[in-house]
């Protein structure tokens, strides 16, 4: 009963955002003066574009990406519309996402963008440095994008070091550094492994904490083992969880995520000023899953893609394999990655949640701290 009415209430607040939202967007200052993301393919809005040596698999610039986008243009951002960082950006009274490092390098637009935000973000990567490297040829790892980002900040003027305080970094990685030990067959073991991405994890933070950042948005891994991709292994392996998802998989997702919860606790207390908000994505995805006779969440496609062929939609998304016709039903846009409605319903939980999916406050909260 608590999960049904969990359901109901998710999608009266995101009704609510949506009206409130828009009209604000258009006339008010956004609630932050800047937004840095950083993370995988989940927040990437085009960084991987610019990789010469990044295969195919890691790159979201042909169609049918950004088939429900402006133009249907695929923009390098993994999703038939907006992602995960669009649509928090939205919330916050941004148009989208701030646009990808890599192109304003080449435009020279870095020091004007300081002020109001730059993506670092870059599909395949993970929170180790090797990660990506191997099913991508070239990514950005965590560790690189904190550093391009400090280099900013150090040749940056006064003006534009004073508004990274009070500026929203949002953070979502560790899917692909799971997706690789799951294919090096368990080495080292999952306590050891798990171990080297907290401390790696808070490593970087630490890194963007010593240049500036304050106020951190955090989104743990989701049930990884529930993506088309993983449930194609599961079929095959017969490796199920309680979701029909690939237990292995999930199991990893279940034990990170109160590491990383106490590794943010132990950060704030050490760090001052610093305040963070932790996104539960484990939890939003249960309630998706749990409630799968509950129309009202949206969702009524919940295991294949939407662009893929064979089982689960489980292939690559590209204009030679099929495209779901009806996308607001579907929860997975290609293998491995949400709708842009999918995204939407966690970044409204990420902004408004009451303190259900998200701790120990929420991002509206989390930008009108004052440190
Ligand atoms: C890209 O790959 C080619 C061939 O492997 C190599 O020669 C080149 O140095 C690489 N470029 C970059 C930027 O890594
Ligand atoms: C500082 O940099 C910002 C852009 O980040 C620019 O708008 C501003 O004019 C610069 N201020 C000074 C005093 O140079
Ligand atoms: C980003 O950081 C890496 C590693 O520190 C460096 O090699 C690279 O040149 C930087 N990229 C840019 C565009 O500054
Ligand atoms: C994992 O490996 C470490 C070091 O080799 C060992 O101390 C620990 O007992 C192992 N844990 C499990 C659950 O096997
Ligand atoms: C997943 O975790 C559950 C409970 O901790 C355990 O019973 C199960 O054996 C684990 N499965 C795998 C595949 O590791
Ligand atoms: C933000 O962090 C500061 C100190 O780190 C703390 O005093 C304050 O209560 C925090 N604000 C919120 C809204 O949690
Ligand atoms: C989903 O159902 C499981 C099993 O009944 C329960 O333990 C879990 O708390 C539920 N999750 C949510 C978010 O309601
Ligand atoms: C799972 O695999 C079986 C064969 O083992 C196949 O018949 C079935 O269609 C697969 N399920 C899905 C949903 O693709
Ligand atoms: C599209 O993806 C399919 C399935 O993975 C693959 O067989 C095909 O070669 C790809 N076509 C193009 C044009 O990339
Ligand atoms: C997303 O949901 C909204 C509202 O439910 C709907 O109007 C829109 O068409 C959906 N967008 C996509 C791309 O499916
Ligand atoms: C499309 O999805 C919406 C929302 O889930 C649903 O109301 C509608 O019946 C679906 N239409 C088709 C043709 O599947």
């Amino acid at each position: 009963m608590a999960s049904r009415d969990g359901a109901s209430c998710a999608l009266v607040a995101l009704c609510l955002l949506m009206q409130l939202a828009l009209p604000q967007a258009a006339t008010t200052e956004p609630l932050v003066p800047a937004m840095f993301v950083f993370g995988d393919s989940t927040v990437d809005v085009g960084n991987n574009n610019y990789l010469k040596n990044c295969s195919i698999d890691c790159k979201a610039d042909h169609p049918r990406y950004g088939v429900d986008y402006l133009d249907q243009a695929p923009t390098g951002r993994f999703s038939n519309g907006h992602n995960l960082a669009d649509q928090l950006a939205q919330l916050l009274g941004f148009a989208e996402s701030p646009p990808p490092f890599l192109s304003l390098r080449e435009e020279s637009r870095i020091p004007q963008m300081m002020s109001t935000g730059i993506n670092f973000a870059s599909g395949g990567s993970g929170i180790l440095d090797g990660t990506g490297q191997h099913l991508c040829g070239v990514v950005l790892p965590m560790s690189e994008q904190v550093g391009n980002f400090s280099s900013l900040v150090k040749s940056a003027n006064q003006t534009a070091a004073d508004l990274v305080s009070k500026s929203l970094f949002f953070i979502s990685v560790g899917s692909n550094d799971f997706f690789e030990y799951l294919g090096a067959k368990h080495s080292p073991n999952a306590t050891e492994f798990l171990q080297l991405l907290v401390s790696s994890y808070s490593t970087n933070l630490k890194g963007l904490y010593a240049a500036g950042a304050r106020k951190f948005s955090v989104v743990s891994p989701s049930l990884v083992g529930c993506v088309p991709s993983q449930r194609l292994v599961a079929n095959q392996t017969k490796d199920f969880d309680r979701f029909n998802c690939l237990a292995p998989a999930n199991n990893l997702s279940y034990l990170l995520y109160p590491e990383i919860a106490s590794m943010l606790d132990d950060l704030s207390t050490q760090l001052p000023g610093m305040n963070y908000s932790l996104g539960d994505s484990i939890r939003m995805a249960e309630l998706v899953f749990n409630n799968t006779h509950t129309p009202n969440i949206g969702f009524t496609m919940l295991d294949s893609a939407c662009c893929g062929k064979g089982d689960f939609g489980a292939s690559a998304c590209n204009v030679s394999v099929p495209l779901c016709k009806n996308r607001s039903s579907y929860l997975f846009f290609d293998r491995f990655h949400p709708t842009e409605n999918a995204s939407r319903f966690t970044a409204t939980e990420l902004f408004s949640d009451p303190g259900k999916f998200v701790h120990p406050i929420n991002v509206q909260q989390l930008v009108a701290s004052h440190p």
